[in-house]
């Protein structure tokens, strides 16, 4: 039996939608692996502006930074969204992101054979795709400054800073080599090095950090030409690191490889102990969906999925980790889909909260077996 502590931040939108189906296997993982989780709520995006100013206050950080892990829903919606305001729901992801020094965004992509009919791209291409994106996450264009607007006489002028330091570069392919010497021993390293001089640093330094791992191949990939090759060639792909604007952007195209956005979980991750467990924040990659909230349209399986990270990242829990991840298959398996991933004549169309139901019950049988 193990003891952890567990920061909860649902946010806003479907975050506490999706939010309430992940307690529903992180309970039963509990139970029945007698496991005790000692699950702190906290207010995170608009929810925590509404209730104190501020998208994420010193005490939300605190909670965060004394746990094992935060499993984090979305944040943001169009009551909060004017462009001018000072406060955004956004600075609590980044602010904990930055506060919590995780530099490292895993973005797992696997497609399940089961769903090929369900995706927009022919089976195909699918067949074989199981990369994982490694996302720098606590610097370049989301933090540098100035970021700034301003109006002179030529009309309004804005200005963001990409800016990054060969530590930062350094620390992040790590990752990404170390990754891909578990996996197949592939990387791919992206950058915009003929215009950018921060991925020239890039090129430099993947480079450098690659002769220490002669038993990896690396491909270097302009990111355009990632984003075309992506959708041509996923297969081919094993890990795939990079900056975190480029990151952001890949990953949305990414997910539609797995057949939505719904499907894809994340874990960020900072420094690791010994035995490569250590605090990590685990969000699926969609947001808020304004347009679905409440009517139980949104898929929990992102959230879930993130759920079964947490167990490996931080917890060190791989066999529950399993178990979730298996209990997703099965309920695929068996044909159950939310309304983003029913693209298939066979699919048994059900709600955010059947979903969250049918992958709890798998569990709970894997366990009687
Ligand atoms: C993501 C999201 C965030 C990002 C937003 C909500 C700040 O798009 O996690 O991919 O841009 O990093
Ligand atoms: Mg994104």
């Amino acid at each position: 039996m193990a003891f952890f502590n567990i920061a909860l931040a649902p946010g806003d939108g479907i975050g506490p939608e999706v939010f309430e189906e992940a307690l529903k296997v992180l309970h039963s993982i509990e139970r029945l692996y007698s496991h005790e989780f000692s699950l702190k709520e906290v207010l995170v995006g608009g929810a925590s502006i509404d209730e104190t100013g501020v998208a994420l206050t010193d005490e939300v950080l605190d909670t965060a930074s004394t746990s094992n892990a935060v499993l984090f829903g979305a944040v943001g919606g169009p009551k909060w969204d004017d462009p001018s305001a000072s406060v955004r729901p956004e600075q609590a992801i980044l602010g904990l992101r930055k506060g919590l020094g995780l530099f490292a965004n895993l973005r797992p992509v696997r497609v399940n054979p089961i769903m090929f009919e369900d995706s927009a791209l022919k089976r195909e291409v699918l067949e074989g795709t199981d990369l994982v994106v490694v996302r720098e996450l606590t610097g370049g264009v989301y933090f540098g400054r100035p970021q700034k607007r301003w109006t002179n006489s030529r009309g309004r002028q804005a200005v963001d800073t990409v800016r990054y330091s060969e530590k930062e570069f350094e620390r992040i392919l790590r990752v990404g080599f170390e990754l891909a010497r578990s996996r197949r021993k592939k990387v791919t390293s992206v950058d915009k090095a003929n215009i950018l001089e921060t991925s020239r640093l890039w090129r430099e330094i993947a480079t450098e950090i690659s002769e220490d791992y002669p038993d990896v191949e690396v491909e270097h990939l302009l990111v355009d030409a990632c984003a075309m090759h992506l959708i041509r060639r996923p297969a081919d792909f094993d890990v795939i690191v990079t900056e975190n604007l480029f990151g952001d952007i890949l990953t949305d195209e990414a997910s539609m490889l797995a057949g939505s956005m719904g499907m894809l979980p994340s874990a960020s991750l900072g420094r690791r102990r010994k035995n490569g467990t250590g605090l990590g924040l685990y969000e699926p990659i969609h947001g808020t969906a304004p347009d679905i909230v409440g009517q139980g349209l949104a898929n929990p399986l992102a959230m879930i999925l993130s759920v079964a990270l947490m167990l490996r990242y931080s917890l060190g829990l791989e066999k529950e980790a399993e178990a979730i991840e298996v209990a997703v298959e099965k309920v695929i398996a068996d044909g159950y889909r939310t309304a983003d991933i029913a693209g298939g004549v066979q699919s048994k169309v059900i709600s955010t909260s059947q979903m969250g139901t049918l992958v709890d019950e798998k569990i709970e049988l894997s366990q009687k077996e």
